[in-house]
């Protein structure tokens, strides 16, 4: 019987590939994880890119888990001059949200002109299941941008969710045509990288974990 008065921290014996078929090793698992990296715009290539890329992004997308299998992740694709119905809808978003005051012609001008910086525009819409809790479907959502994000940088490409009041105003939201029942939650930009792949960094993992009881080493 295994004793389990007093844990240790051994060394993590891979599984071995051929138990899950094709499933990656844990080497390779952070290997994507750690190198996923958001990129600024500004460090996007603008030129179109292979929309097939895109349809790989979905896809993996769709592979992300929900309570219930509600897969309650909606999103809409803009490219190429369609991105310029973002545009527009980005200018009159600012517009909306700096009355006066606050309104600044290079404010419109930056809001406006962001669609034209990445090839690939993706809406990230979340229609929450009626019958579950809204955070479980708000998790299943996430999951689904990370996992396509994750799939982006397996292609090579440069991508961020961008979230901010402008892109989720529901000015935007009508714009690309999300029901009301679809909540606006950002979108994913899409493109070749223009500078080197970014460095990623995170504070260590101890400060944000405790053990009960502490592991001996
Ligand atoms: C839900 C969500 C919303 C985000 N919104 C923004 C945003 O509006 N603007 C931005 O610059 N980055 C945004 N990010 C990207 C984060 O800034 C980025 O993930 C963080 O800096 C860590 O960098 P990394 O993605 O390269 O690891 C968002 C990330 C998430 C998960």
């Amino acid at each position: 019987m295994t004793d389990l008065s007093n844990p240790t921290r051994g060394s993590a014996t891979p599984a071995p590939r051929s138990a899950h078929g094709s499933a990656p090793t844990p080497d390779e698992v952070l290997a994507s994880l750690s190198a996923r990296r958001s990129f600024k715009l500004k460090d996007l290539d603008p030129r179109p890119i292979d929309l097939a890329l895109v349809d790989r992004m979905l896809e993996a997308a769709n592979w992300a888990p929900s309570h219930g299998k509600t897969e309650p992740w909606r999103f809409v694709v803009f490219t190429g001059e369609e991105r310029e119905r973002l545009s527009r809808a980005f200018g009159e978003a600012y517009r909306a949200l700096n009355p006066e005051g606050s309104f600044a012609e290079a404010g419109l001008d930056a809001q406006r002109a962001k669609p034209r910086l990445a090839p690939v525009w993706i809406a990230l819409g979340v229609e929450p299941s009626p019958t579950r809790p809204e955070w479980e479907e708000l998790i299943a959502f996430g999951c689904a941008v990370h996992n396509a994000q994750l799939m982006a940088c397996a292609l090579g490409l440069g991508s961020k969710w961008t979230s901010g009041a402008v892109v989720t105003h529901p000015i935007v939201r009508r714009a690309i045509g999300f029901s009301d029942a679809i909540q606006l939650r950002g979108f994913l930009y899409v493109g070749r990288p223009a500078v080197a792949w970014p460095a990623g960094e995170r504070r260590p993992i101890e400060e944000k974990v405790r053990w009960v009881p502490t592991p001996t080493p």
